[in-house]
């Protein structure tokens, strides 16, 4: 009996584009290497992350043919970062209605046990879920119930978890799993009453605790040096690093700046919102450049960071570093002008003694009053 010879690639194809990727990948990341709106939004699922994904189904998808072998339908939609391929697959994301009708339906469920405190979240502007309710999300809640609500929660020095956001990816858990030397916090009980616990409130204090920071899709984790100190789309991102001696950092880090001063240090990160990878690994940071390296002198810069993903985040953002060029020399013929009026000097508003991201606490109106 000849012995079936496998192919090297399988042929998949997402939307009607077709291409091919080794076996054992799964349609999410088969959809990922077309891009675009092809690639289903994964809450849950975050490729560095061994073990993520199957929680949310915000990545569901149909599969109109299995396979060339056998091209029946897949009757019920499938989460798509759990499903892998066949050659000859033939999968539908965005060209099917059930698979958009779904996708608001998960929002909606989503949407029940989370607050809808954008206003007053420090996550809006580069949150996922703030991005999935836009394209999915109804104008109204079917649901009466009281929604479940927690005791925000100081779990150690620099993160804050706000458990009435939390959605139970599961991904700062496996962080603490995988990049930590030891995780003191889970997910306890079930179904409704399931939640992120530190069990008494144990501090996390090792090296990469910061990188939960990174990876929660929400406003549940939050950097407690950052919190409330500014808005993200008013802060300039740059891309810089510098040589870090904790083994495992990777060094390189995104700086969020207003004027000269480091509001938020970051992991990079990539177009589907993960830690960009370096060398074939994850690019995370040690706690030490997170949240002890605020000068822009701890850093070598290198330049304005790229936002690829379509949130608030990247407003405002200037593509170039340049200073506008001076014109009054060039219209005035190089004379000077006779009087020219500093704005600054007249509103008064950025004082220069006062540097908001050494506050420890939220900026107030009092922080700008005459000192004498
Ligand atoms: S705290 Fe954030 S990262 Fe952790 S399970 Fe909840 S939503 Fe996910
Ligand atoms: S991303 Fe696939 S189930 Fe959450």
């Amino acid at each position: 009996m000849s012995e079936e010879i496998k192919p090297s690639t399988f042929k998949v194809t997402i939307d009607n584009i077709t291409i091919d990727v080794p076996p054992g990948t799964t349609v999410l990341n088969a959809a990922r290497q077309i891009g675009g709106d092809v690639a289903p939004p994964a809450m849950c699922y975050y490729s560095k992350l061994q073990g993520s994904g199957g929680k949310c189904r915000t990545c569901l998808v149909e599969v109109a043919a299995g396979s060339t072998a056998d091209p029946r339908p897949m009757p019920k939609l499938v989460a798509s970062c759990r499903t892998t391929v066949m050659d000859g697959m033939i999968v539908k994301n965005i060209t099917s209605e059930r698979v958009i009708d779904a996708r608001n339906g998960v929002v909606e469920f989503l949407l029940i046990n989370h607050p809808l405190d954008c206003p007053i979240c420090d996550q809006a502007g580069e949150c996922h879920l703030q991005d999935l309710g836009y394209d999915h999300g109804k104008e109204t809640t079917r649901y009466q119930f009281a929604r479940r609500t927690f005791v925000r929660e100081d779990i150690g020095p620099y993160i804050q978890l706000h458990m009435t956001r939390c959605i139970l990816c599961y991904r700062c858990t496996y962080v603490a799993d995988q990049i930590t030397n030891k995780r003191v916090h889970g997910i306890v009980d079930r179904g409704d009453h399931a939640a992120i616990s530190t069990y008494i409130s144990k501090a996390i204090d090792n090296d990469f605790s910061g990188n939960m920071i990174d990876v929660c899709p929400v406003g549940a984790l939050t950097d407690r040096t950052f919190r409330f100190k500014n808005r993200v789309w008013f802060t300039k991102p740059v891309d810089a690093h510098r040589n870090c001696e904790t083994p495992e950092c990777c060094g390189k880090a995104t700086l969020w700046l207003r004027g000269e001063e480091v509001f938020r240090v970051t992991a990079r990160k990539d177009e589907w919102g993960e830690v960009q990878s370096y060398d074939g690994k994850p690019g995370w940071i040690c706690n030490t450049c997170r949240f002890d390296k605020k000068h822009t002198a701890d850093w070598q810069i290198e330049g304005l960071t790229s936002i690829s993903r379509h949130s608030v985040i990247s407003a405002n953002k200037y593509k170039v570093l340049e200073m506008p060029t001076e014109v009054l020399g060039a219209v005035l013929d190089g004379r000077k002008p006779r009087i020219l009026m500093d704005i600054h000097n007249i509103s008064e508003v950025n004082k220069p003694g006062v540097e908001l991201s050494e506050l420890q606490r939220p900026a107030t109106s009092a922080d700008f009053k005459e000192q004498d």
